[in-house]
């Protein structure tokens, strides 16, 4: 029985050949860092208030005056074509059913454009990783076109984080079977034989265009996360003239760089370990939120991901000032099990459980969550 965000993890570990639940749900180094995330959500107590009429439960959020109903949204993922074929326009639709935004990876199997076709009057917010400044700058200005309604920089990839499951799996772009490999297809045949049809999947986004795949060496540069590592605080004025709408941080962790991002105009910021797939020694993105609410005093939004399965998580970010969080595995696991449907399955456990969540607390709204906090 599917009943939890945990259930479908074990389901897509049965269904995804093990190079692909391999990639999605691996961690750098030892994992500490992924562990702590779940273990310090874990440990936060929210204090129930009691005899409050909470006949009616609203878990709207207004986020750049866009009205999202859940405070939650889809986290950018690469490669999201491996879990299931065009997975980026099947997440994005299943974000836009639910009313939630959905962020498109620089890492993505499908050209922006077609993304937002698929799901026209969805939120989309389109990720940018910077590997070539030029290239960066023709993703945004078509993002900008394609009316992507605001621009994640993540900043905690200045070199990809050491992940040994993919290098024993000898997952690589552009794909190169090895017996591993070939045994790993042919022992999952039903993800084998959707896949076959179209091929391995390409990163699309990497030419002027957004016509084709980029050059070999531009694929592998990404899957490497072979990134612009000149890339400082001043070089933000050159994203900020390119980018009209609002310009996030994904990946900011300290006191000092959050105030630095409110120096350099940036208006939200993404508290995150990146899934516990960069710096091992990490803390929690949960522990590192409140420091990042204090520095930034109200004066812009913060989003947290890292650790997100339940939606009594999702409450303790809000209780702690997050104005809303990003889930990365989660719907990348009910992808995995049923399509858009799975990943909708998965965005309706989240929004029910918080819904149970704030019902017990004594929250009508995510405003009343912080008043949980008894005792801090
Ligand atoms: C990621 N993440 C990520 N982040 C980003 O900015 N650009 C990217 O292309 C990717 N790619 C990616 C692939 C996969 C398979 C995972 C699991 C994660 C990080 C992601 O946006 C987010 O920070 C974490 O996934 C949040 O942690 P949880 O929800 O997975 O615990």
């Amino acid at each position: 029985m599917l009943l939890n965000i945990e259930d479908y993890r074990r389901r897509a570990r049965s269904v995804l050949p093990r190079f692909v639940y391999d990639y999605i749900e691996g961690s750098a180094d030892d994992g500490h860092c992924m562990r702590r995330n779940a273990g310090d959500l874990a440990a936060i107590e929210l204090t129930p208030r009691v005899l409050r009429d909470t006949t009616q439960v609203d878990t709207s959020v207004e986020v750049f005056g866009r009205k999202w109903a859940l405070p939650f949204g889809i986290a950018p993922t690469g490669l999201n074509g491996l879990v299931r074929p065009e997975g980026d326009r099947l997440l994005a639709s299943a974000a836009a059913a639910a009313g939630i935004p959905f962020s498109l990876s620089t890492a993505s199997n499908m050209r922006l454009e077609d993304v937002h076709a698929a799901a026209p009057v969805g939120m989309q917010w389109m990720q940018l990783y910077i590997m070539h400044r030029e290239m960066a700058s023709q993703i945004v200005e078509r993002a900008q076109k394609d009316d992507y309604q605001a621009l994640v920089l993540t900043v905690d990839v200045p070199v990809s984080g050491n992940r040994e499951l993919d290098l024993r799996n000898g997952f690589r772009m552009p794909f190169r079977p090895t017996p591993r490999l070939a045994w790993d297809l042919v022992s999952h045949p039903r993800w084998s034989l959707r896949m076959a049809p179209r091929g391995a999947p390409d990163f699309a986004n990497l030419t002027p265009s957004g016509s084709g795949a980029g050059s070999a060496s531009m694929q592998a540069a990404l899957l490497a996360r072979a990134m612009d590592r000149s890339l400082v605080w001043e070089s933000l004025a050159w994203l900020r003239g390119l980018w009209k709408g609002p310009l996030l941080l994904k990946g900011v962790l300290h006191g000092d760089d959050a105030r630095m991002a409110l120096d350099h105009g940036i208006d939200g910021l993404i508290v995150s370990n990146h899934g516990g797939r960069q710096n091992d020694a990490s803390p929690s993105a949960i522990s590192a939120l409140p420091r990042v609410v204090r520095a930034v005093d109200g004066r812009i939004p913060v989003f947290m991901d890292g650790g997100i399965r339940r939606g009594g998580d999702v409450a303790k970010a809000l209780a702690l000032g997050a104005t809303a969080v990003f889930v990365g595995r989660p719907t990348l696991y009910g992808l995995a099990v049923g399509g858009q449907q799975g990943a909708a399955a998965v965005l309706k456990i989240l929004a029910d459980e918080l819904v149970r969540s704030m019902t017990l607390l004594g929250a009508t709204t995510v405003r009343d969550l912080p008043g949980s906090l008894d005792g801090r």
